[in-house]
């Protein structure tokens, strides 16, 4: 008997595949011949993953260490060992912050800072491409009543509504409100960059009574910019005027976890009220391991090498992108404006997130893992309606050929669509 909880979950999933938008979570692509894919889309922008030294450095540690398995419970029970607390202090000194608070996840982070620091009454103001996971945690917030949002890096949109909480809360220009601000330092779809020193400026100069608090998500920065790989807000010197900076280590660390850099203040809240850290078990000692590894690899250099790598292969796509894609129409193939900087400013940080703006993401991946590139379609509802893509990330363990060959691939696609296009219309005339 189908009940009648199956037959409206099956009219959800009916509903979204007759759209194009089921999600799955089956077995991963392979290339035709069975080989695995040269891989442009993970997260793994350092390749660290598959770096002998770390590697070699974690099996060492584990093979010496004696607690390796599980950690007992949540951080505020049996979970808070000395090594948990030993990598947070360390954390706090490697990102000269006050205080560092370790979570399970980004996402586990987000959702306890937006759902826990706002208190009632007060203002959140997020850039309209924000993370999921700082929606999830704005519906939890007492705030949620008061939650705006910007229009996507936009400074105008951004001062309108400061100066919107402004005249129309009384306890905003008393200093009595706090406006939370959140914002991503790297932005995981577009791939392009917040404008950080105008955010912080405009921020503090529209609410000089320091009631403004800004949250910096620096999930696809850490590792690869600012000195060792602190990220952007210490690359712009902006440690002192961002209160509170989210670092993951899923990303470019090749781990799993992220910490929060806070007040001891803010720190002792979130003990206190992120259910998101009381009520889960913390990180395995495996896994505390694994992050220490990796900031070794931060602290001796290691990554800072591989970033420049990076930026380099960065170079080379988008100039060769720019090539193929000046006479194809835009709503077939292109990349945004804001990618193009790295190679129109010479100081421009370089972003391993290149979007490739189409109309047909599907069949442009799908292609793309047929010639052996793994690059994946990503559409609405992840992105906004009509900003659909296939999304390529860039790694240090890609080599300048593979990415040659992933834009011959990209043209030879585009190509071939345009031909199929002009034939059919020659078919009807
Ligand atoms: C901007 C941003 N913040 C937070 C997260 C969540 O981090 P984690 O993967 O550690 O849960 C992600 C992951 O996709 C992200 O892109």
């Amino acid at each position: 008997m189908v009940t009648s909880l199956e037959r409206r979950i099956a009219d959800s999933l009916d509903s979204r595949a007759s759209r194009s938008i089921l999600r799955r979570v089956d077995q991963p692509p392979s290339a035709e011949d069975g080989a695995p894919l040269i891989d442009f889309s993970s997260n793994d922008y350092l390749s660290l993953s598959k770096n002998e030294t770390l590697r070699e450095r974690f099996l060492e540690k584990l093979s010496r260490t004696e607690l390796i398995l599980g950690s007992g419970g949540s951080r505020l029970l049996d979970g808070n060992t000395t090594a948990h607390f030993a990598l947070e202090t360390r954390l706090k000194d490697f990102f000269n912050g006050p205080a560092a608070l370790l979570f399970n996840s980004g996402f586990d982070a987000n959702v306890a800072l937006f759902s826990t620091l706002p208190q009632p009454g007060d203002i959140i103001i997020i850039d309209s491409l924000i993370h999921a996971s700082v929606w999830d945690g704005c519906r939890a917030s007492r705030a949620r009543e008061q939650v705006w949002t910007f229009e996507h890096n936009s400074m105008d949109s951004l001062e309108r509504r400061l100066k919107e909480a402004l005249s129309e809360y009384e306890g905003v220009r008393a200093g009595e409100t706090t406006v939370f601000v959140g914002i991503e330092t790297l932005y995981s779809m577009d791939g392009d960059f917040a404008p950080l020193r105008e955010i912080v400026d405009l921020v503090e100069k529209t609410l000089p009574r320091g009631n403004g608090f800004i949250i910096a998500d620096e999930a696809h920065a850490t590792g690869l910019y600012g000195p060792r790989g602190r990220g952007l807000v210490a690359s712009h010197g902006l440690e002192d005027r961002i209160p509170l900076r989210l670092h993951t280590f899923g990303k470019a660390l090749a781990s799993n976890g992220a910490v929060v850099i806070c007040s001891p203040l803010i720190r002792s809240y979130l003990c206190n009220y992120a259910r998101s850290l009381i009520f889960t078990t913390a990180l395995s000692h495996s896994n505390v391991i694994s992050i220490g590894c990796s900031f070794d690899l931060l602290e001796d250099g290691t990554s800072e090498k591989l970033s420049k790598q990076v930026r380099s292969l960065c170079m080379t796509f988008v100039k060769k992108m720019v090539q193929i894609t000046a006479g194809v129409p835009m709503a077939l193939l292109s990349i945004p404006r804001t990618a193009c900087l790295v190679v129109q400013l010479p100081d421009h940080p370089a972003s391993p997130i290149i979007p490739l703006l189409t109309t047909e993401p599907r069949p442009l991946a799908s292609y793309l893992q047929k010639k052996g590139y793994l690059a994946r379609p990503i559409t609405w509802p992840t992105v906004p309606k009509g900003q659909d893509r296939v999304r390529i990330c860039i790694h240090a363990g890609n080599t300048e050929m593979e990415v040659i060959g992933l834009v011959d691939a990209i043209a030879q696609w585009a190509t071939d669509r345009l031909g199929r296009q002009s034939s059919a219309s020659n078919a009807r005339l």
